[in-house]
């Protein structure tokens, strides 16, 4: 339903975007299907903070998928800049073209080499042209300094980008935008300020039975209901890397794929690889494994 000075959106209600979510493979808890249903029709970015694994990310793809438009993605990175993010020169073209006026004695002038013609889209530029709306997804935020986050603010409060030598340029079909942070870093107010704010946690060990049921529907009930509860167990340790939903589904498939119908500590311990990544944690999440996985029923 569009809202007044909001964008469209194809759900009358969370209840219905929760559908087309899961429709998509996605369980979105109330709290996180209404802050996308409202980042969507009152057209604001929607910020996403949480652990890794917890299904940030994947809120832009099964977003696009629900909106039927392209994700364009920008994961950030340490260093990332304007040239990587928003729109570089084409500097091959602009030497030939210079190449081509000083063999037909016709003076290039400088405007013309730093004119539309010779620009490059990067994902943000890219983001702000395209037809129809895209789903702009810039993942990971706190990877790039803190200075590149100054570079945003015109994006996502003007869906505009102003570039020096040609001018602001401004999206007619501006993008639904989801930002992402692991939260190594805090983000600024600034940029906060302009979007929904969301945290999303780790799911209680019934939504994660439902994640891995949906996602892994070749597994038993009695397994998917085992990995989540070992699971919950060990993102209560101390960990270096607590398990993410992803390494709940890894674990999932390679048990089922062993044809195990349920944890044992055995069977946990010949496949702990799949969702313990880190030397240093293998033995308090053995000992955790042989208690949890022995007292099930
Ligand atoms: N609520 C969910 N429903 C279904 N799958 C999920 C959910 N949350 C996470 N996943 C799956 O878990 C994996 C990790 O999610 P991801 O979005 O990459 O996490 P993050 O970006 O927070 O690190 C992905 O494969 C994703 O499909
Ligand atoms: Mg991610």
């Amino acid at each position: 339903m569009p809202l007044d000075g909001g964008g469209a959106t194809p759900w009358g209600s969370v209840d219905e975007l929760q559908r087309a979510f899961r429709y998509h493979g996605y369980i979105a808890d109330r709290g996180l299907a209404t802050a996308i249903h409202l980042a969507v029709a009152l057209d604001r970015p929607l910020f996403l903070e949480g652990e890794a694994g917890v299904g940030k990310t994947e809120v832009g793809n099964v977003l696009a998928g629900a909106l039927q438009t392209q994700l364009i993605r920008l994961q950030c990175y340490e260093g990332i800049g304007v040239a990587q993010a928003m729109y570089d020169w084409n500097y091959l073209r602009q030497f030939l073209a210079v190449r081509a006026s000083e063999a037909s004695d016709r003076n290039v002038a400088l405007d013309d080499l730093f004119s539309p013609e010779f620009l490059v889209e990067r994902p943000l530029l890219k983001a702000l042209r395209s037809e129809p709306a895209a789903v702009l997804l810039i993942d990971e935020i706190d990877r790039a300094d803190d200075e590149f986050e100054a570079f945003l603010l015109e994006i996502l409060s003007d869906h505009a980008m102003t570039i020096p030598e040609i001018g602001t340029i401004k999206a007619e079909n501006p993008p639904v935008v989801v930002l992402t942070s692991n939260r190594t870093r805090e983000v600024h107010d600034a940029l906060k300020r302009r979007c929904l704010y969301h945290v999303i946690k780790y799911p209680d060990v019934d939504t994660e039975i439902q994640i891995v049921r949906l996602r892994v529907p070749e597994a038993t009930e009695q397994l998917a209901r085992d990995v989540a509860r070992a699971v919950a167990g060990l993102r209560g340790l101390s960990l270096a890397k607590p398990p993410g939903i992803a390494e709940a589904l890894d674990w999932t498939s390679a048990l089922t794929f062993l044809g195990v119908p349920k944890l044992d500590p055995d069977v946990a311990r010949g496949t702990i690889g799949a969702v313990v990544k880190h030397e240093e944690d293998l033995e308090v999440a053995m000992n955790l494994l042989a208690e949890v996985t022995s007292t099930d029923e």
